[in-house]
Parts: structure tokens; sequence; C-alpha cells
């Protein structure tokens, strides 16, 4: 019997009903694997998506082989099959309930959202992987609030680090993990509220420094203006200059995703008075560069959790935020600039400091 006969995908099948196979949700799925007895977790991706990310402790079953290896898996046990994006789950497991696992269900939105809401540390990659695509890693840091990027063109194994902590350990060790070589450390403004690590990353690498060319940075660099661009294999990072939480401020768009530093946060928008900020130039920058992107652009923020009073997610959409955002919802120009002008708590005494270290040669 083909494969299509047996209910696999097939270019002319419907899609699924809603309701129609058993979903988890990210949330709940990682509360399942942190559980005495966690599920079976099967993976049904290609093997060549399987080598750039995966959960651990799964099992591999891709798809085009389910029909013959099916029975593998024990029926009477909880079953949990992903793959990226959640469909091809989906498809797996309404196969699997008619050939008799009524414990079977479909990661909800797949690997990419559970690294996405979940687990950074999982990298996460574009659709279409074949036979390159770009990885996209988080670094987040609970102790600071911060987050850190590692963009990888898979194709040409050249890797791209954002806003690096001073810690560099971590982007070594992602480096590491694959044929990487890192091709530029970009910082997306002078950082007042953390060290950062683009010097110690260069050092150990040898990788250029990008910054904005407003940056008053001593160390050796390299200088973005609007427009310009940092390539990362077939795809390029472009460079918007966004001033307002710092003068030299850029925001970072790859693909579909914009790395935002502290112009625009989960919720909020950076400070302007910790710095050389001025909210004036963060509100022409708000309405006039970011808003004007679509609302299915990918938020990746510098920052998250409560250390900033900020929610404890590490990526939004544009038109989530558009749609609740408090900053972006004030109403008026007038009302943002009050907004950014009133009500702060006073500016933390090592910040001044911490700026000076972060742009020393
Ligand atoms: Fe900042």
């Amino acid at each position: 019997m083909s494969p299509a006969a047996e209910g696999l995908p097939h270019p002319f099948a419907r899609p699924l009903r809603a309701g129609a196979v058993s979903l988890v949700s990210p949330v709940e799925f990682g509360r399942m694997l942190a559980a005495p007895e966690p599920p079976l977790v099967v993976d049904v991706r290609p093997p060549a998506e399987r080598a750039l990310a995966r959960l651990p402790n799964d099992r591999s079953v891709p798809l085009s082989e389910l029909p013959h290896r099916y029975g593998e898996l024990p029926s009477g046990r909880e079953v949990i099959v992903y793959d990226q994006f959640g469909s091809q789950a989906r498809r797996a497991v309404e196969y699997l309930q008619r050939k008799g696992f009524p414990r079977s269900a479909a990661l909800e939105g797949g690997l990419d959202e559970y690294a996405r809401t979940v687990d950074p540390s999982i990298p996460r990659y574009t659709a279409g992987l074949s036979p390159g695509g770009l990885l996209l890693r988080q670094f987040p840091r609970a102790d600071s609030g911060c987050l850190a990027y590692m963009a990888v063109d898979v194709a040409t194994q050249q890797a791209v680090v954002i806003d690096p902590g001073v810690d560099v350990a971590p982007y070594q060790a992602a480096l590491a993990d694959g044929p990487w070589q890192l091709r530029a450390i970009i910082e997306t403004h002078t950082h007042a509220d953390h060290l950062a690590g683009h010097a110690a990353l260069h050092a150990s690498t040898g990788a250029p420094i990008y910054v904005s060319h407003r940056s008053p940075a001593q160390y050796p660099h390299e200088r973005l203006r609007e427009g310009d661009t940092v390539d990362v294999g077939p795809e390029a990072i472009h460079a918007l200059e966004t001033p307002g939480h710092t003068r030299d401020h850029l925001t970072l768009r790859l693909g579909r995703s914009i790395f935002t530093g502290d112009t625009l946060l989960i919720g909020a928008c950076g400070r302007t008075d910790l710095g050389d900020g001025d909210p004036e130039l963060l509100y022409e920058s708000l309405t006039q560069k970011i808003l004007r992107l679509d609302d299915a652009t990918e938020v990746l923020p510098a920052h998250f959790g409560p250390h900033h009073a900020l929610v404890d997610r590490y990526a939004s959409s544009l038109g989530f935020e558009r749609a609740t955002n408090e900053a972006l919802n004030q109403g008026s120009r007038e009302a943002f600039l009050k907004y950014m002008t009133e009500g702060w708590p006073p500016k933390p005494e090592a910040f001044d400091r911490i700026v000076r270290t972060n742009l020393e040669a």
C-alpha cells in the first residue's frame, strides 16, 4: 500500500479539521517532560533537520518511514510527536490514532514554538531547510534578563552573534556545536545595564565587531549606517538606524525577524534616560521604522523577564506588540513623550561606569 493511501501527506490531501488530532501545547509538553514518567517523544522530521536541532531522549521516525515503523512504538504509552512547525506531526498522529495509538498527540507549533516559548536553548531554523537555511539561537541570561542571539547560515557555515554578554562561553560552545565560523559580532547599541562581550568574543575568534556609525566606541569596529548589510550566507542582516533608547541604536532585520535591541521590548520599550537617549527620537524610530513593518514580523528583543519588569517571553510578533504593547498604545506623540519621561525608577548608579567600560578599547 502506498504511503498516500495509508493516510500520510499528499498534495491533494484536505487540511485537518480543527480538533481532529490531539494536541499538547508547548508549556504542557514541558510539564510532561519534567514528570516522573515522561512520554515517549517521536521526531518525524527528516534526518537533515534533526542534525540541526532536536529534543533530548527522543526517537527518530521520519514521517516517510512511519508506515513501516509504527510497530516499533509502544501502543499503550503516551506518545508525543513533533516536527518543526506542527503540521507534519498532526498528520503523523492522525495516522497513529488509526493504527491503535489512542494516547498519541502532536506538539502544537512544533519544535519552533517549543524553543520560542519554553526552551530557547534549542536552536531554531528557517522553513524549507533544503539544502541550507538559517539556524537561530537565543541565549537568555536569567541573572541579568539579557537576550543574545546567534544566527548561522547552514550552507556556508557562517555565524553572526548579536549582543553577546560578557561571559562568552555559551557562544563559544554553540559555535563548537557545528562547523560554524564566526563572521561578525554586532552590538545593537551601547549597553548601560550590563557588560558586553564583544571584546572577549573578538579576542577569542578574530571576528570583526559591527556597531552603529554613531557609536562612540573606542575599540576597533566596523560602522553600520541605515541600509548597510552584514551577510550571513545568502541572507543578509539589514541595519535600520533606530535612535532613541540610545543615539547609536540599530535594529537588525534578518528575513522575517527583527532584532530590536531595547528599541522595542515585549510589552514595553527601552528607557531613554539611561545613556544618551531621547524620547522624541524613539517615537520617530518606532513609528517611522519599526511599525512600518508588517504584523507577521518576529520581534526578538535584547531583554526579557522580571529583572526588567518584562514578561518571561523571549519573542513576540509585531502584530501582537502593535495591539498590546503599553508604550505603543499611548494614543498620541505627546502621551508617549510623557510616558517615557515620567514615573521611571531612579537610574542605577553603576550604569555610567558600565557604559564607559563597554566603550573602552
Ligand atoms: Fe540598552
